[in-house]
């Protein structure tokens, strides 16, 4: 799988460490983030993940900043982006269950790397279960 992952400066120390796991997991990533903790504009980050995801450059992507909801909030101005915000295990699991995220967004200020790790895996081994959630998602676009 080859994931995309940005961040600002609230996210560097994670993504940084989650390039690492990823990588030892056999997947490809792109850094799309800063590597500094100088400060920075989250959009700067997010719209180049956001364009990679929808181009097919990257299968999946991941974004952290300090409480998520700026990365999340400029992703999903994309059409073909679903971010989706998990600060526990089962958040997780049920972004991809019933959201399908095709972007997962990290609070990298409110939970721990431990944690973090915790939520990819569970966003990455979890199917999305279609049906009734796949109509909810077909309304999501405003008209
Ligand atoms: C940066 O201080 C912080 O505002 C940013 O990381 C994020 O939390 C914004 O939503």
């Amino acid at each position: 799988m080859k994931f995309g992952i940005c961040n600002d400066h609230a996210g560097v120390e994670y993504k940084t460490k989650l390039i690492s796991y990823l990588l030892s997991k056999g997947h490809e990533v792109v850094n799309f983030g800063t590597d500094t903790e100088d400060s920075v504009d989250y959009p700067d980050y997010a719209h180049q993940l956001a364009s990679a995801v929808e181009s097919g450059k990257v299968d999946l992507g991941i974004a952290l900043c300090g409480t998520g909801n700026g990365m999340a909030m400029t992703l999903n101005k994309h059409k073909g982006i679903r971010a989706g915000l998990a600060w526990n295990t089962e958040i997780g699991r049920l972004v991809k269950a019933h959201n399908n995220a095709n972007v997962l967004v990290m609070p990298a200020r409110f939970i721990s790397y431990r944690m973090a790790t915790s939520i990819v895996k569970a966003w990455l081994t979890t199917d999305f279960e279609g049906g009734r959630h796949q109509r909810r998602i077909d309304k999501i676009p405003c008209k």
